[in-house]
């Protein structure tokens, strides 16, 4: 909820801006850290959901570890107060340099997406005389019922390890003496809803379980990865913490001395940002007005990229109700961050607040037309 006194503060801030509610951050993270106490589980933030400073620094200070796609987000939740040791380091493209520092710092664990990764890898491993912690992830074929560009799970997707190739992959390891094989990792896709998908999970990785163990294989790290989702339609609502970690308890059969760990990004993150804008022009259509603001695709590309759904607050007016297509300055069609929606009369310099912008907004952003990037503000601060 933004109230009417930080309301007064933001008439004075330069827009556009990225607003973070620490205190609703601070609740999503009690409650995950109450289930991932209670059960057991080792959650390792998603970076790449968010990577400014102040968050990373605010969620490591809750012991949770980090799951990195890059050299530089390893580095950053380093500089954050991650532990090397609780950092799991995933993507279909880590480089040599990125590997060679991962193995330096003593990260957990390397989620592997295929076999030549993993003989780099071993070789990389080898030169610093050391064993690499791997995990394999493992493509579990699960429909998300996503968008298609953040469903991982399915048929020839770029992402995880085919389960017909595993044979191989133990094959091959019995021949690398510098990587250890402790997991399996799974993450099939983004803004994920319906709890079924998870469960569906759940049967899957215990088929893994049963195929692994009948080859003498006992794996202690069982990944789940990332993707619940939140409710952009309702950004005050939390979303389903409890419940997922009720139904991985339930349905995943976890044999003694295993971990269950996760990687959130958007559920910890999402629900506590917005992005706080001014209009600039109101303009004539012909079927429509357009509210053109400051904010633009290059502060939060999701409706651009995913025709994402992000609900949007006139802050400033209480007139009646007419229809606008919100739309930003970027010189791009796509530049649009809704179309025909009910806001209260709106005119130039009102406050425009996009909600749920926590996750893959400012992680996303870019200089596109040369652009300045957006600062952040944070409601401890004012
Ligand atoms: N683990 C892995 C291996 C991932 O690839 C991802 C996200 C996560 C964890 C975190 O997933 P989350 O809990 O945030 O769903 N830019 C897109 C989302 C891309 C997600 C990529 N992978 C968006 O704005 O919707």
């Amino acid at each position: 909820m933004i109230s009417a006194e930080i309301l007064k503060k933001f008439r004075e801030i330069q827009t556009p801006f990225y607003y973070y509610d620490l205190d609703v951050l601070r609740s999503t993270l009690d409650v995950i850290k109450k289930e991932s106490d209670h059960s057991g589980y080792k959650v390792h933030y998603a970076v790449k959901a968010n990577h400014n400073p102040r968050i990373l620094k605010l969620i490591s200070s809750y012991g949770f570890g980090a799951d990195c796609v890059s050299w530089n987000e390893i580095a950053a939740a380093i500089a954050a107060g991650f532990s090397p040791s609780e950092i799991v380091f995933a993507g279909v493209g880590k480089t040599d340099r990125e590997i060679e520092s991962a193995l330096k710092a003593e990260i957990y664990c390397f989620n592997c997406e295929s076999i030549p990764e993993i003989e780099v890898i071993n070789h990389l491993a080898s030169l610093q005389n050391k064993t690499a912690t791997i995990a394999l992830r493992i493509n579990p074929y699960i429909e998300a019922h996503t968008h298609k560009y953040i469903t991982t799970g399915i048929e020839e997707s770029k992402f995880g390890i085919t389960t017909w190739e595993l044979d191989n992959v133990i094959k091959s390891l019995s021949a690398m003496n510098n990587v250890n094989l402790k997991g399996m990792h799974f993450h099939i896709g983004s803004q994920i809803t319906r709890m079924s998908v998870f469960k569906s999970l759940c049967s899957r990785l215990n088929e893994l379980q049963n195929w692994f163990s009948s080859r003498g294989l006992f794996l202690e790290i069982i990944n789940v990865g990332g993707g619940l989702g939140i409710d952009y339609e309702n950004p005050e609502k939390q979303p389903f913490i409890p419940e997922y970690f009720t139904l991985l308890n339930e349905f995943i059969d976890l044999l003694p001395g295993q971990i269950i760990h996760m990687e959130p990004g958007r559920s910890i993150i999402g629900q506590c940002g917005s992005l706080i804008s001014r209009v600039l022009y109101i303009k004539n259509g012909s079927n429509t007005q357009f509210a053109i603001i400051d904010a633009g695709m290059t502060d939060l590309i999701r409706p651009a990229l995913y025709q994402a759904h992000h609900k949007i607050e006139n802050l400033t007016s209480d007139g009646n109700i007419f229809r606008y297509d919100v739309v930003g300055p970027v010189c791009e069609s796509s530049d649009t961050f809704a179309k025909f929606i009910e806001l209260p009369e709106t005119r130039r310099g009102d406050l425009i607040a996009i909600r749920s912008a926590g996750a893959y907004g400012e992680a996303m952003a870019s200089r596109y037309n040369l652009r300045e990037l957006a600062p952040s503000v944070f409601s401890d601060d004012l």
